[in-house]
């Protein structure tokens, strides 16, 4: 009964394919119609069995679709857990199902693995926002001033900065640097909202999400209003008056945390769709309001084309040797601690 019968004889949905994934179709079927399963099933066996063979891994950001995220990634969560957890792995290949920041992160803390990225058009606006060249520009501006970057940039910014940080971390990163100053980029409302929160001054840099801009203070009133009752959770990429009439800011990690700790009975998540989706089939009992705006850059990680990067080898992530050593000094000072003159 394949409905929508692939061009590959290898990817039918069998009998045999539909009692091997009916366990994964369990855990995503609030979110998933049944419809649509006879399409993702064999890619999702076929990927399965391929990492197995390749003694391959994938790791999932928050971000991805359900079929990703709970049915072939093998780790999931935030930008910083994706760092750590590709600093603990044992596969020979990492397949990065996120955005190609978070593969070259990968690569930094991997060298001598093979790290892919099923389509480089998967980019962010953020890291499209700032250069090395801003960087040094910037430097000699506030000179001695320390850079904290966020991990949505390429490796050659990582390399002019020194130390970086995730929306996870960013408190807990610049009050530890004991400074009175420091320079935060790219995102100036990351920086606008950590700088409520730490000690030192914060100077920022002009870069926005194209996803967390759009979400209005109004926009939040106006869902308070339909949805009586309603627990807002928001990401610290979005605007400062956004946060400030929200219940709780944090990464899409500490929105999932919260989630699980408080079980709220209605709740929205201010941020990219999937992830409520992602929530929501862990959390069945829970009403998630979504408001949806979608992450075009992580939206083109499919299925499709991460089994062709385990088929193919492609893409490779490459960076230049004498970048990788430096930016891998910001990534490294971020996960371990670090303070200027130590
Ligand atoms: P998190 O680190 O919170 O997962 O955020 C990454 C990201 O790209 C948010 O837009
Ligand atoms: Fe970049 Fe925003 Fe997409 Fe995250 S959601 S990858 S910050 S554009």
């Amino acid at each position: 009964m394949n409905v929508l019968a692939p061009a590959r004889p290898d990817l039918r949905f069998t009998s045999e394919v539909e009692r091997e994934t009916a366990p994964l179709y369990d855990k995503v079927k609030k979110v998933i119609p049944e419809v649509e399963w006879p399409v993702f099933a064999p890619l999702i066996a076929r990927i399965n069995a391929l990492k197995k063979q390749k003694n391959a891994v994938i790791l999932g950001h928050n971000y991805m679709t359900p079929e990703i995220f709970h049915c072939v990634a093998d780790m999931t969560g935030d930008s910083l857990a994706l760092a750590r957890m590709a600093t603990k792995t044992d596969a020979d290949i990492i397949v990065m199902a996120g955005v190609h920041f978070m593969a070259e992160t990968a690569k930094l803390l991997n060298p001598s693995k093979t790290v892919l990225i099923p389509d480089t058009g998967a980019g962010c606006t953020l890291a499209e926002s700032v250069t090395a060249a801003d960087v040094r520009a910037l430097k000699a501006q506030y000179p001695g001033v320390p850079v904290v970057t966020y991990v949505n940039t390429s490796a050659e910014v990582k390399a002019e900065s020194d130390i970086c940080c995730t929306s996870g971390n960013a408190v807990e990163i610049v009050n530890g640097l004991g400074v009175d100053r420091v320079i935060m980029l790219p995102d100036e409302y990351l920086a606008l909202n950590t700088a409520k929160l730490v000690k030192p001054e914060v100077i920022t840099w002009k870069g926005r999400c194209v996803v967390h801009e759009q979400f209005t203070a109004a926009d939040i009133r106006n869902l308070r209003a339909a949805n009586p009752g309603v627990v807002v959770l928001a990401h610290p990429e979005c605007a400062p008056d956004v946060i400030a009439v929200s219940d709780y800011a944090g990464s899409t990690a500490g929105m999932i945390d919260y989630v699980a700790k408080h079980r709220p009975a209605k709740v929205v998540l201010v941020t990219e769709c999937s992830m409520s989706d992602n929530v929501a089939a862990d959390f069945p009992e829970l009403d998630f309001v979504k408001p949806c705006n979608l992450c075009p850059f992580m939206k083109k990680i499919e299925l499709s084309n991460i089994l062709t990067a385990l088929e193919t080898g492609q893409t490779e992530v490459h960076i230049h040797p004498a970048v990788a050593a430096r930016a891998r000094v910001a990534v490294e000072r971020m996960l371990t601690g670090w303070k200027p003159g130590a």
